[in-house]
């Protein structure tokens, strides 16, 4: 049995389709409070569900139980309830899990983290302290650390909107990042799913090219046919965000956008190797199918 916990999010949702359709038994943990369609399509999919909660532990004992694999994608920093924070789940909760997993016998963990980068903020500790739990754990595990999303930074969530129009990028948008698609992170995440000769695996993700936010409106522009507007939200105001955010999301989101302007290159090469995934989604795919 496979345990997916962050089952109802974007990425948690495609993995248990992806493992549902291999025809593999797959066990999706939902909250009393997730949106009742999401947990509807789960359901659809045939899963088993279990609820739980990352921030009650025996919830955790109980779905852990006769789980032989368990992913995580679960956080806190998109879907939130009362009494959530970076501390409570992505912090203590995710820990609550590795241990609730330890503890029932689990073999191995696959857990999604983002690359190291040099800025301080909340959720980069709080992922360090679960991947140093997980590898301190008797569980074999892959440690994923996709770099920025496609759908999430290069959207109308986040301010990319060129079918409007219009992009807010941050920064100077001159660094290059590997946006890597949520859809080839789930297939690299159900891959990991089975241990292989790397059983123990920390590995960085992105996608198949490495282009500037500038380059990815240039880009959008020659897809969609249309110029694009580009406002810049500047570092030295990010920076200002960052060291003046009231709590640990404010400022993590300020450390990501901050990373984001730093930009990310992922260099694929030993990824690859260890899962052999072709073809990945370029961000002109993407935009082909949303433009
Ligand atoms: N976005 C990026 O560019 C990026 C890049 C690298 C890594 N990542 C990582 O990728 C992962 C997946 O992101 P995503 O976009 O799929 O997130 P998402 O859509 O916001 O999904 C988050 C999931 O976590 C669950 N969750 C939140 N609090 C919980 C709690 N207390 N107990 C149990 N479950 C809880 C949510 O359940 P409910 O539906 O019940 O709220 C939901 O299923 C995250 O770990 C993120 O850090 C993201």
């Amino acid at each position: 049995m496979n345990l997916i916990v962050g089952a109802t999010g974007i990425l948690g949702s495609e993995i248990c389709r992806l493992v549902a359709e291999k025809g593999e038994p797959v066990r999706a943990l939902v909250r009393a409070t997730s949106d009742p369609d999401k947990v509807a399509r789960l359901k659809a999919l045939k899963v088993d569900i279990v609820a739980g909660d990352l921030k009650d532990r025996r919830s955790l004992d109980a779905a852990c139980r006769g789980v032989t694999a368990v992913v995580s994608t679960a956080s806190s920093t998109l879907s939130r309830q009362e009494g959530d924070s970076i501390e409570s789940v992505d912090r203590q909760g995710q820990l609550n899990l590795v241990d609730a997993a330890d503890a029932a016998g689990v073999k191995h963990f696959v857990l999604i983290s983002f690359p190291s980068v040099d800025i301080d903020f909340p959720l980069q500790s709080a992922k360090r302290a679960v991947e140093d739990r997980l590898r301190q754990s008797r569980m074999t595990y892959a440690i994923l650390q996709p770099t920025f999303f496609t759908e999430v930074w290069l959207s109308p969530a986040l301010g990319f909107d060129p079918a409007n129009a219009k992009a807010q990028i941050y920064g100077s948008g001159l660094n290059k990042i590997s946006w890597i698609s949520v859809r080839d992170v789930a297939r690299f995440a159900v891959a990991a799913l089975t241990p292989g000769q790397e059983a123990n695996a920390t590995v960085q993700l992105g996608g198949p090219e490495a282009l500037s936010p500038l380059e990815a409106v240039r880009l959008a522009e020659q897809v969609a046919g249309k110029p694009v507007a580009v406002q810049h939200v500047p570092e030295e105001a990010l920076r200002a965000q960052h060291t003046a955010a009231a709590d640990s999301l404010q400022r993590s989101f300020a450390g990501l956008m901050l990373y984001y302007a730093k930009g990310d290159v992922i260099d694929m090469t030993a990824a690859l190797r260890t899962f052999p995934i072709q073809p990945l989604t370029s961000v002109r795919g993407y935009f082909q199918t949303i433009l």
